[in-house]
């Protein structure tokens, strides 16, 4: 296992291990994936069984640009209009796929559709160079909290990697958004790092979604997902003792000198910044003295409503 800086040497590393078939842990500008061929069954099996993932969980596949995008799946003017508007970056779109498709179906689970992206910086650059699409799932064991930086997949996934390229720490922090058109909808499947309201303003109506107070209200309807070992507590008035404290803004809640550890996603309560940080603080603050980590309320809005998101699949219990 080798974790190489983003340099020339390493990009044409990581190209000569994919071509090979192998998987290779790459910096996205949402989280860190852990990439493999899409069109090769064994770089595919690989993918799952190096973070010990359920095989009916299908992947993305990253693209180069639209005009790879365009060869694999049948794309609609709205989604062809969003693509235009947001690629590259952290939005994924859910296509049915084209009849000669080169996607190999572990990557898809055996569905007729793919879930796509092109990511920002040397990810597609890597894809370029190979020619060919990369399934990346966050490069995490299943279920845990998804890594931010080199070092965050090493801790999770070890040995297990032949390379890692270090891009630094990813700038949004949370994963892509995933959507998908049909006729004259647009279904939120994922909130992720492209605001819910930022597509919205685009297209000029709502987003279908699922309730998310729906969502509070019956928390064992969520799977958890994003777990730290410490149990999670959320939109926390005031603290318990042994709890550490993931704060939000400038305000503090009661007892919060108390806690055994404290972190502030944001001090001046910016959403992006929060989300930047969300992974990483929860990671830190994952300690063994540490009984539990409250969390103090966040505001639905922009990137809050995905912060939200991976932040009650982290406190829902677990199986
Ligand atoms: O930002 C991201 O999206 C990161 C980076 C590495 O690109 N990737 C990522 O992948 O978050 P992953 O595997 O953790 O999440 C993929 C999600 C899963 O929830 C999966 O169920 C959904 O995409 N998905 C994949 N294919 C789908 C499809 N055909 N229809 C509906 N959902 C799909
Ligand atoms: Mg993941």
């Amino acid at each position: 296992m080798t974790i190489l800086p983003l340099h020339e040497n390493s990009i044409e590393q990581a190209v000569t291990l994919l071509h090979a078939g192998s998987v290779v842990a790459l910096p996205t500008e949402t989280v860190y994936g852990l990439a493999g061929d899409a069109t090769n069954g064994d770089a595919v099996a690989s993918i799952f069984a190096v973070k010990g993932r359920p095989q009916f969980n299908p992947l993305i596949a990253h693209v180069s640009d639209m005009a790879m995008a365009s060869t694999i799946v049948d794309i609609d003017p709205l989604s062809q209009e969003l693509m235009t508007a947001f690629w590259p970056g952290p939005l994924t779109l859910v296509l049915p796929l084209k009849p000669a498709h080169p996607i190999h179906p572990l990557t898809t689970a055996g569905l007729s559709t793919l879930a796509i992206r092109q990511p920002q910086g040397v990810f597609a650059e890597i894809v370029r160079r190979l020619g060919r699409p990369l399934a990346a799932p966050s490069a995490n064991r299943s279920g845990r909290l998804s890594p931010t930086s080199a070092e965050a997949v090493f801790e999770s996934l070890g040995a297990s990697v032949p390379l890692i390229v270090d891009g630094g720490a990813a700038i949004v922090g949370v994963e892509s958004t995933i959507i998908k058109v049909v006729d004259d909808k647009v279904f939120l499947l994922r909130p992720g790092g492209l605001a819910a309201e930022t597509i919205e303003e685009y297209i000029g109506f709502s987003l279908t979604r699922m309730d998310q107070r729906a969502a509070i209200e019956a928390p064992g309807m969520l799977k958890s997902h994003y777990a730290p070992d410490a149990p999670v507590r959320l939109n926390v008035g005031e603290l318990i003792s042994g709890e550490a404290l993931l704060g939000f803004g400038p305000h503090r809640i009661t007892h919060a000198d108390q806690a055994v550890a404290f972190l502030n996603l944001s001090e001046t309560g910016d959403l992006k910044e929060a989300a930047a940080h969300l992974f990483h603080y929860l990671k830190q603050l994952d300690l063994p003295s540490v009984t539990r980590i409250a969390v103090e309320p966040i505001p639905f809005k922009g990137l809050g409503e995905a912060i939200n998101d991976r932040l009650q699949r982290a406190a829902a219990p677990r199986g």
